[in-house]
């Protein structure tokens, strides 16, 4: 179970009393709407309508737009769609963007919060064999081990070269003090069995002390990756959930430049405030949640709209005969950042990474561009706002006005 220190760092919206548990996630997998996906992937036969008052709409999107139901009538899906949508990708052929320290980052990442255990280890060699090579973890998930060991395993047997791999991670927010962050860094290190880390974020602004400034400040704690730096611990570093505003207060005149911001966006979070800035200061930008985390909202009875069944994106989905999920990642993409959509689902591992045989028209980006809904799933409420500082309110954490549909957890 995650502590109350770094149940803050977990990036999640929850009160101090509702910490996450990984298992509550697990829970879904096996649900009857996954286990109707499953089937509608894999069926090559009509599908038959057993139990139509089990189905929620998505599965009804999933079917849509893998071609079973048209018009409201039931088809038959070619096998050879099937096929594709479940094949791997070759990691060559996945994009990547180059960051200012010189090293290119893929497109798309393997996200893992809550992949953990026998689970992590077995998602990672899914993942891997699915095409993924940008792994996502930070210390506060907990799996670092979990993703080490299935690490160890591929490398070891030589179906993965380390200089293929792309591993991101992060420290928590007890891991602040400049000799703590360069610690974090080789604990990392250990728990992922490696000797060099791609990149290395600090996770949230937030260091669980209260006061007027931030304690220990951000310079310190970027000083301790710098040196890890140095001596060749990690190879980019950056941030995540940093506002422009504070990332230029406490690190414009640092000697090594903030690589990537990792901060939440997908279409019901556009995050133009972030995006805009990085653009200009030569900062990479990674969507974390780009389905908009469906499972953190359920599991937190946020009243949140479903991106995965928004009327716009199922036309789409229907137009390009491709899933929700890959017409929201593909716009992540055309976005200009790269995505790290988490599953443990090996289907759903393959799906998100074949977003790369299609392409949004200008007119359809748009469209996906222009939702009015506009909200974070993360925002902080209720462990970020602290009485006695350094955040007080949402504006106060993230530096810009809370949109005026942020969606609160229901009460
Ligand atoms: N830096 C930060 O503060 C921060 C904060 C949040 C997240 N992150 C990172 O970003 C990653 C992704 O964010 P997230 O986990 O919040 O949300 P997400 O990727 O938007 O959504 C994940 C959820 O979508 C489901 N899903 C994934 N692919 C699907 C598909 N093809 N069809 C249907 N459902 C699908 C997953 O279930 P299944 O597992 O059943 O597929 C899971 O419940 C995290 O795992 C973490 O690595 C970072």
């Amino acid at each position: 179970m995650l502590s109350s220190a770094n149940l803050v760092s977990g990036a999640r919206a929850c009160t101090r009393s509702q910490v996450i548990r990984p298992s509550a996630f697990g829970g879904l997998l096996g649900s009857p709407v996954a286990s109707l996906h499953r089937q509608a992937r894999r069926s090559t036969e009509p599908c038959s309508i057993a139990e139509p008052l089990s189905w929620t709409r998505s599965s009804i999107a999933g079917l849509l737009a893998a071609g079973l139901l048209a018009s409201g009538s039931v088809r038959p899906l070619s096998a050879s769609a099937v096929v594709n949508m479940a094949a791997a990708v070759d990691p060559k052929t996945v994009p990547t963007a180059k960051l200012n320290s010189g090293y290119s980052i893929p497109l798309v990442g393997w996200g893992t919060f809550s992949a953990n255990e026998e689970l992590g280890t077995k998602s990672t060699h899914t993942a891997l064999e699915a095409g993924y090579r940008f792994i996502d973890t930070g210390v506060v998930y907990g799996n670092e081990g979990d993703i080490g060991k299935a690490l160890k395993e591929e490398l070891s047997s030589g179906k993965i070269k380390r200089e293929d791999l792309f591993i991101c991670s992060k420290l928590n927010q007890d891991q602040h003090a400049e000799s703590a962050a360069y610690d974090a860094v080789k604990g990392s290190l250990k728990a992922l069995n490696l000797d060099y880390i791609d990149l290395y974020l600090i996770h949230w602004p937030l260091t669980d002390k209260p006061g007027p400034e931030l304690n220990p400040p951000a310079q310190e704690t970027w000083k301790g990756l710098e040196r890890a730096v140095d001596e060749g611990l990690v190879r980019s570093i950056g941030l995540s959930n940093f506002s422009p505003e504070k990332t230029e207060k406490w690190l414009k005149d640092a000697r090594i430049k903030p690589s990537v911001n990792q901060v939440e966006v997908h279409a019901h979070y556009r995050n133009e405030h972030v995006r805009d800035w990085a653009k200009k200061n030569g900062v990479h930008v990674t969507a974390y949640s780009p389905l908009s985390s469906p499972a953190l909202v359920k599991e937190m009875g946020m009243d949140f709209p479903e991106l995965m069944q928004d009327k716009t994106v199922l036309e789409l989905s229907k137009k390009y005969n491709k899933l929700p999920s890959q017409v929201l990642l593909r716009w992540g993409i055309q976005n200009g950042t790269s995505i790290i959509p988490k599953s443990t689902n090996a289907e759903h591992q393959k799906e998100n990474i074949n977003i790369f045989d299609f392409e949004l028209s200008p007119e359809d980006y748009q469209k996906l561009s222009s939702f009015t809904f506009q909200g974070k799933t993360q925002n902080g409420e209720g462990w970020a706002y602290q009485e006695k500082g350094p955040w007080t309110t949402y504006e106060e954490l993230w530096d810009e006005p809370e949109p005026a549909q942020q969606p609160h957890p229901k009460s």
